[in-house]
């Protein structure tokens, strides 16, 4: 049912528009709802989405600046929002506990006291989150500020957000989920269009890419062979100190970069195709395609100094942590059990230093995991022994842990005390309980 690749023209979600604005905050009104989408071309899809959308709408956000989201659940089942990489107290940050009943509304607020960045925002249903961000409820959260404003990179219409994921159809052209079937989800969308073709100026473009997938790794190329210079200039958590050039790029899932790419170095008329390197066919190989327009004037610039460098400081504590999945009870675990919303795992000092070496025993059979922190960004020190390096070096929310091998984090809760979940962003993974909480104390 998808169709040929790149016959499909990309889309971008609408931008949300606030209701109400005062001085210090922007109010926004959502129904989470179920909807229709055209994902495949010609065919209605049953999706569930933020306004019935198909990735749901993108907020902007400006740093300092108050967003207050009323969400209302009008679907059959309970719902919650989680605001990923959002530095947001525990009581809106969409812990499972928290769920908005159907009918029920919630309001979220999120004071954006933290850089610009690109976040997004999505269902955290307590066992349901795979589903439910699989069916569609995911967006993007845009936060700017005067900082990066003034470096004068590529805006406005240039500044585009791209949310790739993959899916599965049956036969009607419905999304078919069933836990962890992640090897029959082979149609990749950007933006909930089957690889899609954007056209393109001939100038240059940041690209805000999301790994939008439960389960799916991105190792992304641009063109042909090895990959032409990507140049990477945010992570996670917001912008890195400095550009680095990139030619291949591996997001798991949740994991974000932007990259700035200048399309007047090929000659108008070149069709240019951001490949996964990943994929096994014709079908998840193939991200999308930018079609180069004429040169236009290009009065954007990529500055040597971007965000500030952060350093957590010395470590007063070290934790080991396990990710794996324990066949005698066929559940996913982190340190031997699954997820108990009223169990305390770690007790973390609010501004102490941490070093967390998180393990994924997963060699046979062979698993990947990831591991996202909620309520901080963490800085990621090595990954095997090796140090990291690239948009991996940045502020980080979620870091991928390779099988059989181990990931060393600094970890840090400056702002709030309270609970805040740790988990992999595996989706099914989490959902079947592979998902813990650390408790931020005074
Ligand atoms: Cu994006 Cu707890 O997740
Ligand atoms: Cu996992």
């Amino acid at each position: 049912t998808a169709p040929p690749p790149f016959s499909v023209p990309l889309s971008l979600p609408e931008v949300a528009v606030p209701v109400r604005r005062t001085a210090t905050t922007d109010y926004y009104d959502m129904t989470i709802r179920h909807g229709a989408a055209e994902i495949l071309p010609g065919v209605s899809t049953p999706i569930m989405g933020y306004e019935g959308r198909f990735p749901g709408p993108t907020i902007r956000a400006e740093a300092g600046r108050r967003v207050v989201v009323r969400q209302t659940n009008a679907m059959m089942h309970e719902t919650v929002v989680h605001l990923h990489g959002g530095l947001v107290a525990p009581g809106q940050d969409g812990h499972p506990a928290d769920s908005i009943a159907p009918g029920a509304y919630r309001e979220y607020v999120y004071d954006n006291r933290q850089p610009s960045a690109t976040l997004w925002y999505h269902d955290h249903s307590h066992h349901m989150e795979a589903e439910m961000v699989f069916r569609g409820l995911a967006g993007f959260y845009l936060v700017g500020d005067r900082r990066e404003r003034r470096l004068g990179l590529p805006s406005g219409r240039y500044d585009v957000p791209l949310m790739l994921r993959d899916a599965r159809f049956d036969e009607q052209g419905r999304l078919l989920f069933e836990m962890d079937d992640f090897r029959y989800r082979n149609t990749l969308l950007v933006n909930g269009r089957p690889q899609p073709y954007m056209k393109v100026d001939g100038r240059k473009y940041r690209l805000r890419l999301l790994n939008g997938s439960n389960e799916r790794y991105f190792t992304l190329r641009l063109g042909e062979g090895d990959g032409d210079a990507m140049t990477v200039i945010a992570s996670d958590g917001g912008l890195l100190p400095a550009p680095v050039t990139a030619t291949s790029i591996t997001l798991s899932p949740a994991e974000r970069v932007d990259v700035v790419v200048d399309f007047s170095r090929y000659r108008p008329g070149t069709r240019v195709v951001l490949h996964n390197a990943d994929g096994t066919d014709e079908a998840t190989t193939g991200v999308m395609r930018f079609d180069v327009g004429h040169r236009v004037p290009d009065l954007s610039r990529v500055p040597e100094r971007l965000g500030h460098a952060r350093d957590l400081g010395e470590a007063v504590v070290t934790r080991d942590i396990e990710m794996k999945l324990d066949l005698s009870i066929g559940a996913f675990v982190i340190d031997g059990k699954t997820f108990d919303m009223d169990r305390v795992d770690t007790k973390i000092k609010r501004g102490e230093t941490e070093i967390w070496r998180v393990h994924n025993r997963d060699v046979r059979p062979s698993v990947p995991h990831n591991f996202h922190v909620h309520g901080t960004h963490f800085q990621v020190l090595d990954r095997n022994g090796q140090p990291v390096t690239g948009h991996e070096a940045g502020r980080k929310d979620t870091v991928a842990v390779p099988i059989g091998g181990d990931v060393r984090l600094k970890v840090r809760f400056d702002r709030y005390l309270g609970r805040y979940l740790y988990h992999c962003h595996l989706l099914d993974h989490s959902s079947m309980g592979m998902m813990a909480q650390a408790e931020v104390i005074g």
